[in-house]
C-alpha cells in the first residue's frame, strides 16, 4: 500500500462512519508561541478539544504535516524523521473509548481496509497511577474484540499518555496499536521497547484533562479522542520494510541524489548515512519554505532551523563530492509527489526553489572563502613535522570567516593532516574571556563588571528567564539583558503587558530556586549538543560553536560565559520592581537582590 493509498483509504473509512474530513493546517502554529512547529495532529485542534465549537461538526478525520526537530541529530539512521504525516480522527465531545478502539480495529484488519491479521496485533493501555485509575474501559474494548490479555500490555505514564506539546494543554491516557513484524525478538521484546520486534502504527488518546501551568490537571468540559497514524512509519511497516527510506516516499528522492552524486544508496554506510540526511532534510526545508505561512532562512525561530536543515545538507552533500548548489534539484522531486496533497507546495514552487538556491549559494560562498584561506596556509601546515593544524588557525577560520571546524578537519585529513581540536576549544574559550566584556556589551548588554554583587544578578538573571518561559511561555527568549551593581535589567519577547499575579507567579518561583539552595556548574559543549540537551541558547551563534552551559540545578541550564555564584542561597532574596514596555514585542523587568 502506498502513502498516497493509505491517505485515500483513511478519510474514506472516517467519513463512512459519519467523520467530515478536514484540511489539515499550516506547520506554523498560529497563536502558539509554546512551540517552533505543528509536532502533531491534535496541535492546531487544541482549541477545539478545549470546548470551543468546531465549525465542521464532533467528528472530523483529516491528515497533518508534523515536525519534530527534537532529535535532529538522529536523522541519518534509517528511521529518525524531522518531517512526517499524521493520520487521526477526532471526536469533539461525541463517541470515546469504546467506539474509537472499535474503529480502530475494523480500520487495520477489515479485508476492505487495512487487512492487518488480528493475530499480529499487541495493544497496550495506561497501567494507572497515583492521579488516574488504569485504563481497565480500553482493556475490556480490545478483550470483546478477540485480543487475548498476552496482546494487552498495561504500561505506564511514560508510555500511554500523552502530554500537551507545549507545557499546558488537553491531555489523557492512550491505546497504542502494535505490528509484530515478524522478525525473531528476545524476551525482552513487547510493545513500547524498540528492538525492531513490535512496530507502533497508531495511537488513540483518550482527552480528559487540560494540564494547567502550576502541573495540575483539571477535567475537560467534555471528552475527546485525538488519533494518530504516521504514514511514512506505517507504509513501512505494511510494505514489510525496515526502513522508512526503502518507500515509495524516499526512493525517488534517494533516485535523484544518486543520479547528482554518483554515490549508491545501500552500499555503504557512511554514504547511506549521508544521503538519508539530504533526503529528510530537503523534504522538510521544502515544506517550510513551501508552507502557507512559508518562513525564510534566518537566525532566528522557525527560520534558523530552517537555515540548519539546509546547511546540514550542503554538508553530507559536500561529503558526497557535491560542489555546487543542489537541494533545490531534489526538492523538485519532492514538490512533485506531495503538490496532490500538499497543494501549497504547487503554489509556492518558485519560493522554495530559489530560496533554497539562495541560501545554499549563501553557504557555498562561505565555504569558498574558508577553503581558499586554507589553501593559502597549506604550504606551511604541510612544513610542519607534527602535520598538526593548530587550533588557533582553525579557530581564526572559524571565527574570520564562518568555517565550520569539522569542514577544516575534513581538508585536513585529504592533506594527511590533523586539527587539534583541543586548541581549538582553548582559542574559542580564550577568545570568550577576552571579548566577554565587549560582547557582552554590545551583544546581549550583560556585566559591566565581575564583582560579587553582578554575579549574585547575572545568576538570579538566569532563574528569572526560566521563570518567565514557565509563566509566559517557550517564546519568552533574551533580547538585552544589563546588569550593574544595583539592579537587574532584562528585556524579553513576549506581546503583552504582565499581570500582577504574573509577576508575583515569577517572582515565587524564582525565590523558591533561590530557597533550593541549587547548585551551580557549567560544561562546556557545542551549541548543538547544548541545544539538544536543551540548554537555552540565543540564536546567534553558529552552530558548531563551542559554548559554555551553566546549570543552575535541575531547573535551567543556559548557554552563556558566566560568572556565576556557586550556590543559589548566595542570592538573597529577589524582588521585580518594575515591568515595561522596551519596544515593539518586547517587554523589560528591572528586578534587586535584597538580603
Ligand atoms: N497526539 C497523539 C500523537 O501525536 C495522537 O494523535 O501520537
Amino acid at each position: 500500500m502506498t502513502a498516497n493509498e493509505l491517505r485515500r483509504k483513511y478519510i474514506d473509512f472516517f467519513v463512512s462512519k459519519n467523520h467530515v474530513e478536514i484540511s489539515g493546517q499550516s506547520l506554523i502554529p498560529e497563536n502558539d508561541p509554546t512551540v517552533l512547529f505543528t509536532t502533531a495532529g491534535m496541535h492546531p485542534l487544541v482549541p477545539y478539544i478545549l470546548g470551543e465549537p468546531h465549525p465542521a461538526g464532533q467528528r472530523l478525520v483529516n491528515y497533518q504535516k508534523c515536525i519534530r526537530t527534537g532529535d535532529i541529530e538522529d536523522v541519518g539512521d534509517s528511521s529518525h524523521l524531522t518531517f512526517f504525516e499524521m493520520l487521526g480522527n477526532w471526536s469533539l465531545g461525541d463517541y470515546f473509548k469504546e467506539d474509537a478502539i472499535r474503529m480502530s480495529y475494523e480500520f487495520l484488519t477489515s479485508s476492505r481496509w487495512l487487512g492487518i491479521s488480528p493475530d499480529k496485533l499487541s495493544v497496550t493501555v495506561f497501567a494507572g497511577d497515583d492521579g488516574v485509575p488504569r485504563d481497565d474501559a480500553s482493556a475490556e474494548v480490545w478483550r470483546s474484540l478477540g485480543i487475548p490479555d498476552s496482546r494487552i500490555y498495561f504500561l505506564p505514564r511514560k508510555d500511554n499518555w500523552w502530554g500537551p506539546a507545549g507545557a499546558t494543554g488537553p491531555c489523557g491516557p492512550d491505546s497504542e496499536m502494535f505490528i509484530d513484524t515478524g522478525i525473531p525478538g528476545t524476551s525482552a521484546s513487547r510493545p513500547g521497547v524498540s528492538d525492531g520486534k513490535y512496530m507502533e502504527v497508531w495511537n488513540d488518546v483518550f482527552m480528559q484533562y487540560n494540564k494547567q501551568a502550576d502541573g495540575s490537571y483539571l477535567p475537560l468540559s467534555r471528552t475527546c479522542v485525538d488519533t494518530g497514524m504516521g504514514i511514512e512509519r506505517t507504509i513501512a511497516i505494511l510494505q514489510g520494510r525496515t526502513s522508512v527510506y526503502e518507500t515509495e516516499v524516499f526512493q525517488p528522492i534517494i533516485a535523484r541524489i544518486e543520479e547528482l552524486t554518483g554515490a549508491r544508496y545501500g552500499q555503504d554506510e557512511q554514504t547511506d548515512h549521508s544521503i538519508r540526511i539530504i533526503s529528510d532534510h530537503v523534504r522538510t526545508a521544502s515544506f517550510i519554505l513551501g508552507d502557507e505561512r512559508g518562513v525564510a532562512p534566518s537566525n532566528v525561530g522557525q527560520g534558523y532551523i530552517l537555515r540548519r536543515l539546509i546547511r546540514r545538507a550542503v554538508r553530507h552533500g559536500r561529503k558526497l563530492g557535491i560542489s555546487r548548489e543542489f537541494l533545490f534539484d531534489p526538492a523538485h522531486v519532492v514538490i512533485d509527489m506531495y503538490q496532490e496533497p500538499h497543494p501549497c507546495l504547487r503554489e509556492n514552487r518558485d519560493r522554495v526553489l530559489e530560496e533554497m538556491r539562495a541560501e545554499e549559494l549563501r553557504f557555498w560562498t562561505t565555504l569558498q572563502k574558508g577553503e581558499h584561506e586554507f589553501e593559502k596556509l597549506l604550504p606551511n601546515l604541510l612544513r610542519n613535522p607534527e602535520r598538526v593544524i593548530p587550533g588557533r588557525l582553525a579557530f581564526r577560520l572559524y571565527d574570520t570567516f564562518g568555517f565550520p571546524l569539522e569542514i577544516t578537519e575534513e581538508l585536513a585529513s585529504e592533506h594527511g593532516l590533523t586539527v587539534d581540536r583541543e586548541g581549538f576549544e582553548t582559542a574559542f574559550r580564550k577568545h570568550q574571556e577576552t571579548s566577554k566584556l565587549d560582547s557582552n556589551q554590545t551583544f546581549k548588554g550583560g556585566l559591566a563588571d565581575h564583582s560579587e554583587m553582578t554575579t549574585r544578578l547575572h545568576t538570579a538573571t538566569h532563574l528569572l528567564h526560566k521563570a518567565l518561559r514557565m509563566v509566559l511561555g517557550d517564546h519568552v527568549a533574551q533580547k538585552g539583558s544589563n546588569i550593574t551593581q544595583e539592579r537587574l535589567r532584562f528585556d524579553f519577547a513576549h506581546h503583552d503587558k504582565m499581570s500582577d499575579e504574573e509577576l508575583q507567579r515569577v517572582e515565587a518561583i524564582v525565590n523558591e530556586q533561590i530557597d533550593r539552595d541549587l547548585p551551580v556548574s557549567f560544561a562546556t559543549m557545542t551549541l548543538e549538543e547544548a541545544r539538544d540537551s536543551g540548554a537555552i541558547a540565543l540564536f546567534g551563534n553558529k552552530y558548531d560553536e563551542v559554548v559554555k552551559v551553566y546549570s543552575i540545578g535541575d531547573f535551567s541550564k543556559e548557554v552563556c560565559g558566566g560568572p556565576h555564584v556557586e550556590h543559589t542561597t548566595q542570592l538573597g532574596r529577589f524582588r521585580i520592581v518594575k515591568e515595561q514596555s522596551s519596544s515593539q514585542g518586547v517587554r523589560r523587568i528591572k528586578a534587586v537582590l535584597e538580603n
